[in-house]
């Protein structure tokens, strides 16, 4: 998860910019580096691994100055080292800046700018931004109309702070979609800057959190605020809470919210550093697959609990249609039970958001007892379930504080995606076509992922309709049976309203029986293999009164007909379904349970682990 810190003001930048990223370090990060403004020019120090590195290179190497950025990062494109840590600076040396977030046009951009003559000097996709300053900062006199210019040629979502030599007087940010919030803190003469509050907070109450595209000119003096146009506009400083908890919240009401919120970068932040966008290529290292294992594998088990089970299940499509290897899924609590039939040739595979899980280990010791491969898809590094497998691929989600898990489910479905697009490359199941398209796909994940948190208002609308209801049913068809059980959990867990997720060709064997005006059905249809299927259970909960509340694609005009309401997802290719279309259901939950006035984040009787049988 990455973090940003500015400064600029009569004090020393160094030492505020490093405390403000140790205050950030706990997201996880892979690298770490900071530019200065000294005497005109730029000093940057950047370095791998830990900020104790960091700290150590600029006790070896000080830098000190009045003006200032920072940055810790999660490498998405290119390997996590100093070459590729953040800030870059362009060929002038007279701009910096710092990102989060993926350009997901990087690839044509850097052709362009090659073509230019610009020569780069990392891996990165950031660094084509800092060379789109520089292009236009030649042109126009302005730094903000430089990186306003620069910003209009970039798709996908972004965090960005920059400053140029030349114009020392300010820091330019820039926020485009969710890739990571940016907030301006107000001081005495003196101003911040920071991807989360908790960076700034010993310094300033007083700050204003940028929407998306919105761009903030800040000198000492304090902030001019415009939009992506260069049209000013207006702003109000908030004061908030000194409250660590409550500043960890920003600006949400609760953690759950915020986390419903953070998918942008958690899901690019789980991309980080494993796709190969230019050759079609996926790495996982930490998994330790070898091409030998991978032919060896002839079955999967895949075993988790609540939540992460049904991401499980999600993956268990994923990698039977991707890998075309025999996956079998099992509810972590019931496999070692059944007399499983493992072997050395097979792989249990857990998922755990904590990786500290009873039924889990459980689990997964049963499975090595049969001598299996294990294998842990984990959130928390140096779990037990990590610490006890042969091999592991991290959410890199960073910490989820709200009990009902949002974050953590969407990240294993991209990770189960990458997985089975591994296998089927080390097992020649994909032809070199099939795999570089499956894998293109991932960059639009977290962009998808935006569009559906735009429509939050839209969803708070249908959660006001349905807050007062007692039972609710969700269906979903195929890889979005998965959805409807983790959309009828998540209302379950934080409002106590029943709520079954049901496969929906089950239901004319028995449960249609239920299906009467009182009772409002949500459906899973997007377009994908099963979405004719899933026309006609609508029109069936119609014919029988029901109210029907559909996730459907954009622009389906036949749903947006029949349902009574419709929660708005963007097309996607059906397997990269299930990570948009959970999003409307996490919010649904979410803003029924607040309606209800319940404890959104701890919800009673629930444990954000499970650590007893
Ligand atoms: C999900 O919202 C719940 N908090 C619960 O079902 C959870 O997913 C389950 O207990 C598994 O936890 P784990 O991912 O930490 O193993």
């Amino acid at each position: 998860m990455c973090g940003i810190v500015g400064y600029i003001g009569p004090r020393d930048a160094t030492p505020i910019i490093l405390n403000g990223l140790k205050r950030l370090e706990y997201r996880g990060y892979d690298s770490a580096g900071i530019a200065v403004l000294v005497n005109s020019h730029i000093e940057v120090r950047r370095d791998a691994g830990k900020l104790g590195n960091l700290v150590t290179l600029v006790e070896d190497q000080p830098l000190s100055g009045k003006l200032g950025i920072g940055h810790t990062r999660w490498a998405t494109h290119g390997e996590p080292n100093a070459r590729n840590a953040h800030p870059h600076m362009g060929a002038t040396g007279d701009v910096v800046l710092v990102h989060n977030g993926i350009v997901e046009n990087y690839l044509e951009l850097r052709d362009e700018l090659q073509a230019e003559g610009v020569q780069f000097n990392s891996d990165t996709d950031t660094e084509v931004i800092v060379h789109l300053v520089e292009r236009y900062l030649s042109q126009d006199g302005s730094i903000e109309g430089a990186a306003r210019k620069a910003l209009n040629h970039l798709h996908g979502h972004h965090g960005i702070v920059l400053f140029s030599a030349k114009h020392p007087d300010r820091i330019v940010a820039a926020r485009i979609g969710n890739a990571g919030g940016v907030v301006v803190g107000f001081g005495e003469n003196e101003m911040f800057i920071a991807s989360d509050l908790p960076a700034i907070l010993e310094h300033t109450r007083k700050v204003v959190f940028l929407e998306s595209g919105q761009m903030a000119a800040v000198s000492r003096e304090g902030l001019q605020l415009s939009d992506l146009k260069g049209k000013e506009l207006e702003f109000k400083a908030e004061n908030v809470s000194w409250d660590p908890i409550a500043a960890e919240k920003g600006e949400y009401r609760h953690f759950m919210q915020k986390e419903i919120h953070e998918q942008v970068r958690s899901l690019t932040d789980t991309i980080a550093g494993r796709v190969d966008f230019e050759n079609g290529r996926i790495m996982l290292p930490d998994l330790k697959l070898t091409p030998e294992l991978a032919k060896r594998i002839q079955k999967i088990f895949i075993i988790a609990c609540g939540t992460a089970g049904y991401a499980g299940l999600v993956g268990k499509t994923l990698i039977e249609r991707i890998a075309r290897i025999p996956v079998e899924f099992d509810i972590a609590s019931e496999f070692r039970y059944r007399d499983p039939l493992v072997d050395e040739n097979s792989v249990v595979l857990a998922i755990s958001q904590s990786g500290e899980t009873a039924d889990t280990l459980a689990a997964l010791a049963e499975g090595k007892k049969r001598g299996a491969t294990l294998w842990a898809n984990i959130n928390t590094i140096g779990s037990q379930a990590m610490r006890m497998s042969d091999g592991f691929v991290s959410m890199q989600t960073g910490p989820e504080i709200g009990v009902a898990s949002t974050k953590a489910y969407t990240a294993p479905l991209v990770d189960l995606y990458m997985l089975a697009i591994l296998l089927a490359d080390l097992r020649g199941t994909l032809s070199e076509k099939e795999r570089r398209d499956l894998v293109a796909e991932i960059a639009h994940v977290p962009g998808w992922v935006s569009k559906c948190l735009e429509r939050e208002k839209e969803v708070e609308q249908v959660a006001h309709a349905l807050k007062d209801i007692s039972h609710c049913l969700y269906l979903g068809r195929g890889i979005n049976t998965a959805t409807a059980y983790e959309g009828a959990l998540k209302l379950k867990e934080i409002s106590y309203i029943h709520a079954e997720g049901y496969p929906a060709g089950e239901m004319k064997h028995g449960p249609i029986a239920l299906i009467d005006k009182e009772l409002p059905v949500v459906v899973v249809a997007p377009r994908d293999p099963w979405y004719e299927k899933m026309i006609s259970q609508i029109e069936q909960a119609k014919a029988r009164g029901g109210r029907v509340i559909a996730v459907a694609t954009e622009g389906d005009q036949l749903i947006g007909k029949l349902a009574d309401h419709v929660l708005w997802v963007p097309e996607t290719p059906w397997m990269l379904g299930p990570v948009v279309t959970v999003i409307p259901l996490q919010m649904l939950a979410y803003h029924i349970a607040s309606l209800r006035g319940l404890d959104v984040d701890q919800p009673r009787n629930l444990a954000k682990s499970v650590t007893v049988e």
